[in-house]
């Protein structure tokens, strides 16, 4: 083992709980376990559910057993061994795994839910290979029963209304939490999974989603009792991990106050941001950021891309096939990472795409073309700011 990879299992004695002392750097594992279409068109076509938004339409379509059959070839092949070893090769010690609560498959509620089954094996050879290569997981839930957000193929379901927030649903997700506490505790596989988040994304509302800080004390209450039962030490127990109080659907710090083991979660995208959409805004954004305001600490700023607003990506200033625009991004991905890294690390979405020349939301691929430097450790020297 090589003495680089011990400081990855030092625990941070501030928090007390299973978090990496070394800052996180790191990649989602986007559209695996719970797939968006419009980062994997291609396979998604090849699949048989190319004009379908979300998994649970795919199911419908093809059936349980042939659905079940393709999603293992997704499963086999999005992200394989070497991808691994690939993360691991850039500098990075993390990946975050979006998953839907359907992986526990006794939290599926026939008639109504339909979703592949069998990924739960998957997630285990993952966790294995991340194991082995020393690399720290974070598992999300990001896809929660009845969805907690509408019209978002992320949430493995398209709803005109957020059908997550009532104590029948947020039953289901206990359950979901529970199961997956239980088999992290109980698998080797699991060896540096050590953050659960509890919910990816909700409505940015806390009036569309009252009941949200109920489910956030009780979450981390029922993850707490499991390991409890299993006489898991305190500093073997999990980060349990919540969207932070700027993502607009309350303070989980108002709940969490006097707990060990929690981490914050921020989704930064200046995309979507009200922010110039010009290049030095960017720039200078990205530069004087901040996070973790209303004591929502330690932080993880758990999702963020170079995708640029939608008015202007594809416009010759911003092409990024465009040679003289390459110098821009590379600056723009230093400047972000020098920022999060101010926290506790970030969390690049994603790692794969199929969109063709456009490596915004790809790490890998912006690596490949030299957009990015094959050490992820490098952001600092660049002197983005
Ligand atoms: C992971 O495995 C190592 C080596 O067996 C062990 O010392 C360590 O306590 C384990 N960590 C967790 C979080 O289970």
């Amino acid at each position: 083992m090589k003495a680089g990879l011990l400081p990855l299992l030092a625990l941070c004695g501030a928090v007390a709980a299973w978090l990496p002392h070394d800052k996180l750097r790191g990649v989602n594992l986007g559209s695996l376990f719970v797939v968006e279409p419009w980062m994997m068109m291609r396979k998604w076509e090849s699949m048989g559910c190319g004009s379908l938004k979300s998994e649970l339409e795919c199911v419908s379509k093809l059936g349980q057993e042939t659905a079940d059959k393709a999603f293992r070839d997704h499963w086999e092949t999005w992200v394989t061994e070497q991808d691994m070893d690939e993360i691991k090769k850039y500098g990075l010690n993390t990946i975050r795994v979006p998953l839907g609560h359907w992986i526990v498959e006794s939290t599926v509620q026939k008639p109504g839910e339909q979703f592949p089954r069998g990924g739960m094996a998957y997630l285990d050879r993952l966790a294995s290979w991340a194991t082995a290569k020393q690399l720290y997981v974070i598992l999300d839930l990001h896809g929660a029963p009845a969805a907690q957000t509408p019209q978002q193929p992320s949430t493995g379901q398209f709803v005109s209304t957020a059908g997550f927030f009532e104590p029948d649903r947020f039953n289901q997700a206990y359950a979901f939490l529970q199961a997956m506490t239980e088999h992290i505790h109980t698998n080797a596989a699991y060896n540096t999974t050590g953050t659960i988040q509890v919910l990816n994304e909700p409505v940015r509302d806390y009036s569309q989603a009252p009941l949200l800080l109920q489910y956030y004390a009780t979450a981390y209450e029922k993850i707490r009792e499991v390991e409890k039962k299993l006489g898991v030490s305190k500093d073997k127990r999990l980060t349990v991990q919540f969207m932070d109080k700027t993502w607009g659907a309350g303070n989980p710090k108002d709940v969490m106050s006097g707990k060990h083991g929690v981490a914050y979660d921020n989704h930064r995208y200046l995309k979507y941001a009200p922010v110039q959409h010009t290049k030095e805004s960017y720039l200078s954004t990205s530069c004087g950021d901040s996070f973790g305001e209303a004591g929502n600490t330690p932080i993880v700023i758990g999702e963020w891309s170079l995708g640029v607003e939608s008015s202007v990506e594809k416009t010759a200033e911003w092409e990024p096939t465009r040679e003289q625009n390459k110098a821009f991004y590379t600056k723009w991905w230093a400047a972000q990472v020098v920022a999060y890294e101010k926290q506790a690390g970030w969390v690049f979405w994603s790692w794969k795409t199929q969109l063709g020349g456009d490596w915004r939301w790809s790490y890998s691929a912006a690596v490949k073309v030299g957009v990015l430097p094959e050490d992820a450790g490098k952001a600092a020297e660049l002197s983005p700011c």
